[in-house]
């Protein structure tokens, strides 16, 4: 269904990278749902190269966890190159160079969406990494810097140019950050213009939304990102739709719970429960997003230390939600 070279992939429906977010647990749940290939947090190759703990830590997987793409961030060719040498040791499928972070303290280093106003930096950084890499090189860029500069289609030639297997673009500029609409002309022209896959991200937010990132940039996959949040039905619901045109009916809140609670497990699986109870709040508003009468709940959520807290928390919703539908 899409094939990025040698990965031969079942489906195009992707997880997007997001840091702080697309931990072990989070990859494992959503690949229940249909989620075809999924991302690790973003890695610096810098920060690589200290082989901390908690890096090493990122970049465990398991045989749930596939198939999996790293995304390395970085500019300088010298930890580039010593964090190639070091990935040689990790398990993964596919391997993707971030030239689309717009935060300040990535890009005032030069690296993430800086890198798009210097597309013939990005297309030497990317034959460096390709050069070095045992499984197929991708890119993530952005619309462009700001609404005065959008060179996508420039730096998606560079890009191509340097060897990669598959082009990521979200659809918005630097300056747009994360705000504003996605803008699919631009995703269009990119796709028109090259050889290589294209995958499109930008405000994936429900089944009818993922029709119409296909339908008007002829893009050969998405990459699902806010809106796996607390959401994991998405790739299920994108999938009914874009086959049968069926839109499935929302999980009931018992249906959200059940599904929270096992998200809980694999993170107490896989940071503890004193960690992976603090990592999990935030999660708590994301499921419970739609729920009525939720404000008390989430603040309550937001101080949670143990499982069994969830627990009750997770009672109280449900029941507060089903007395309002009987109601
Ligand atoms: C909290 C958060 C963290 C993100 N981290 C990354 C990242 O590490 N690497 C990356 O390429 N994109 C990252 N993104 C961008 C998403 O992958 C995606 O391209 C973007 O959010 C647009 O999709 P959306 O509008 O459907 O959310 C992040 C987005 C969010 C909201």
């Amino acid at each position: 269904m899409l094939k990025i070279d040698t990965l031969k992939l079942s489906s195009n429906l992707i997880l997007s990278p997001m840091a702080g977010i697309t931990d072990l647990p989070f990859r494992t749940l959503n690949h229940t749902f249909g989620c075809e290939l999924a991302f690790v947090e973003m890695i610096n190759a810098r920060s690589l190269g200290h082989k901390s703990k908690k890096t090493q830590h990122m970049l465990s997987t398991n045989l749930k966890d596939k198939p999996l793409g790293l995304q390395l961030l970085g500019c300088e060719p010298k930890f580039i190159q010593r964090a190639m040498d070091i990935l040689q040791e990790y398990e993964f499928d596919v391997l993707d160079f971030n030239a689309a972070c717009p935060a300040k303290k990535v890009t005032r280093r030069g690296e993430g969406a800086s890198l798009l106003k210097e597309p013939k930096k990005l297309n030497q950084l990317l034959k460096l990494i390709i050069k070095n890499s045992k499984v197929p090189v991708t890119a993530k860029i952005r619309a462009g810097w700001d609404k005065d500069s959008l060179n996508a289609k420039e730096a998606a030639l560079y890009a191509q140019d340097a060897g990669i297997k598959a082009l990521f673009i979200h659809g918005r500029s630097k300056t747009q950050g994360y705000s504003g609409s996605v803008d699919y002309k631009i995703i269009k022209s990119v796709k028109d213009a090259l050889t290589i896959p294209v995958i499109a991200s930008g405000d994936i937010l429900s089944a009818q939304l993922a029709k119409r990132m296909f339908d008007e940039t002829g893009c050969d996959g998405i990459a699902v990102a806010r809106g796996a949040l607390g959401n994991p039905w998405i790739f299920r619901e994108i999938q009914e739709f874009i086959k049968n045109g069926k839109i499935i009916p929302r999980p009931s809140p018992q249906e959200i719970m059940r599904t929270m609670l096992k998200h809980l497990d694999l993170c107490i699986d896989f940071y503890g429960e004193k960690v992976g109870v603090v990592i999990f709040r935030k999660f708590i508003a994301w499921y419970t997003k739609g729920f009525r009468k939720i404000r008390p709940l989430r603040e309550k959520a937001s101080r949670v230390k143990t499982k069994e807290e969830i627990l009750t928390l997770s009672e109280e919703f449900l029941s507060v939600n089903t007395r309002e539908k009987e109601n």
